[in-house]
């Protein structure tokens, strides 16, 4: 067994498949780059979402706690994606540099990051609840950035970016 069946076993083609049958074939959108840039970053609103949702639905204490850690570093991973990786290429792809949707984009991130600052100091000092009512308020800014975003931005930047995309991919890592 290779090294990469043994790290990736699930991923492997199966050895046991009957004598003449067929693996289906991938799809040309697995076999390039998987999701495109809309797909792939409207579902990880999703997933910021459903970790906001385990803060509220946690119990007050260390799983509280933990619960928003998981949620600020998975939000502000996804600030910095868009920041250092999508808005500099499409800005440079669309000529819109200094102007135009980014902008308003990373002005709201910078919102977003001081109501996240407010919530870790309440989160520090066990104030779960403070933690929640700054919640409500940095819910209501991402609902209204998220909805700009994807109605808007992200169709756009898929259409400008779309032979980068691979590439671009490739460095939204953790
Ligand atoms: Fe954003
Ligand atoms: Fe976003």
């Amino acid at each position: 067994m290779g090294l990469l069946d043994r790290l990736f076993p699930s991923s492997a083609p199966s050895r046991t498949a009957a004598p003449g049958s067929v693996m289906p074939a991938p799809s040309s959108e697995d076999v390039s780059e998987g999701k495109g840039l809309a797909a792939f970053f409207t579902e990880d609103h999703s997933a910021c979402d459903r970790l906001w949702a385990e803060v509220e639905g946690a119990d007050e204490g260390p799983d509280a706690v933990a619960a928003f850690h998981r949620f600020d570093a998975a939000l502000r991973r996804h600030l910095g994606w868009e920041e250092d990786v999508i808005f500099p290429a499409f800005e440079d792809a669309s000529g819109h540099r200094g102007f135009g949707p980014t902008v308003v984009m990373r002005g709201e991130h910078m919102q977003m990051r001081s109501v996240l600052d407010a919530m870790a100091q309440a989160a520090g000092g066990g104030d779960h609840q403070g933690v929640l009512d700054h919640g409500d308020t940095l819910l209501m800014l991402i609902q209204q950035h998220n909805a700009k975003e994807e109605g808007m931005l992200y169709p756009m930047a898929e259409g400008v970016l779309q032979g980068a995309w691979s590439g671009l991919r490739s460095r939204l890592r953790e």
